[in-house]
């Protein structure tokens, strides 16, 4: 997917980074895309790494502003806190007709308006497997967004993974199936690991059966989203799949994983509280 669109990511670490080396596997052309990030050790690493034009701002004050002031999707990737400050720092130089976009947690676009007032703003809120282009990155775009803008941040982001249309106030339920749902997948591997270790299995040959295993379970859900029809698909009546998931709903497996979520959910509220929101 290519655009002759500019995009310059302001703050390129562990998010934006995911986002932008799927751009570039997308075939964006590379003289279309600039970056930013604090030090000049993580600018010189990602130049190298990419061969991109990437600047440090603790060496070029100007660095976000003239990077935002070149591109027609301006994506911010500091950490939260941060996010406000770089809005008002690239307010000056924003091109008219750009679109910004936060991938920042708590971060909302009133937040955001504060600094930039007149800007087409968009939230995103991605998720870690963005990293190998598998993510699920939700997008939020403020009133001034035109559908154009939306594609074309719909193009970028895409590059991570599927790019899901939400209104803002959806967020933190998302952010408790998504945001935070590969760490839950994580959890679940941890679990079933150690119990393989305690009914008699070697401990490092459990760990690989159960990320092998939720691999294969992700990729088939990848290709068919009904949970519950594979489930039961492999669930013979009183077999041994069947024994384990009568005993989860026993116990109220789905009651403490709609209590987790619901508590994520919560934490997210409260986060953008304690932000300013
Ligand atoms: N990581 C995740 O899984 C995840 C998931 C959802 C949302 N997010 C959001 O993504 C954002 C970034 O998180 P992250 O995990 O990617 O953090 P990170 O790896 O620490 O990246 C932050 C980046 O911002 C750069 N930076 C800091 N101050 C800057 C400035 N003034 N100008 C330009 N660049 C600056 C840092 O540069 P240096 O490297 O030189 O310090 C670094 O490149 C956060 O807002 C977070 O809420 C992250």
């Amino acid at each position: 997917m290519t655009d002759s669109k500019n995009i310059a990511f302001l703050g390129t670490g562990n998010m934006n980074g995911a986002i932008l080396r799927g751009v570039l596997s997308a075939g964006f052309p590379s003289e279309s895309i600039r970056a930013t990030t604090n030090s000049a050790a993580s600018a010189q690493a990602l130049a190298e790494e990419t061969g991109l034009d990437v600047q440090a701002a603790e060496t070029n004050t100007a660095a976000n502003a003239e990077a935002a002031a070149w591109a027609d999707v301006v994506v911010l990737g500091v950490k939260p806190k941060g996010i406000v400050d770089l809005c008002r720092e690239i307010a000056p130089t924003l091109k008219p007709g750009a679109v910004v976009v936060s991938v920042a947690a708590g971060v909302t676009l009133a937040m955001m308006e504060q600094a930039l007032p007149e800007a087409a703003l968009v939230r995103c809120m991605p998720n870690t497997p963005s990293r190998l282009q598998m993510g699920v990155l939700s997008v939020s775009p403020n009133a001034r967004v035109r559908e154009a803008q939306l594609a074309r941040v719909a193009s970028v982001l895409g590059a991570a993974g599927e790019v899901v249309r939400i209104p803002e106030e959806q967020i933190n339920a998302l952010i408790a199936v998504s945001g935070s749902g590969p760490a839950y997948a994580f959890y679940l591997a941890e679990a079933m690991a150690a119990t393989g270790a305690t009914l008699g299995l070697d401990a490092d040959l459990s760990r690989r059966l159960a990320a092998l295993t939720l691999r294969g379970a992700g990729a088939m859900l990848g290709e068919n989203d009904d949970a519950a029809a594979l489930r039961k698909a492999v669930t013979s009546p009183n077999g041994t799949t069947d024994k384990a998931i009568t005993t989860f709903d026993e116990l109220g497996m789905r009651e403490i994983i709609a209590r987790g979520q619901e508590a994520c959910a919560a934490r997210a509220s409260e986060i953008e509280q304690e932000l300013g929101g």
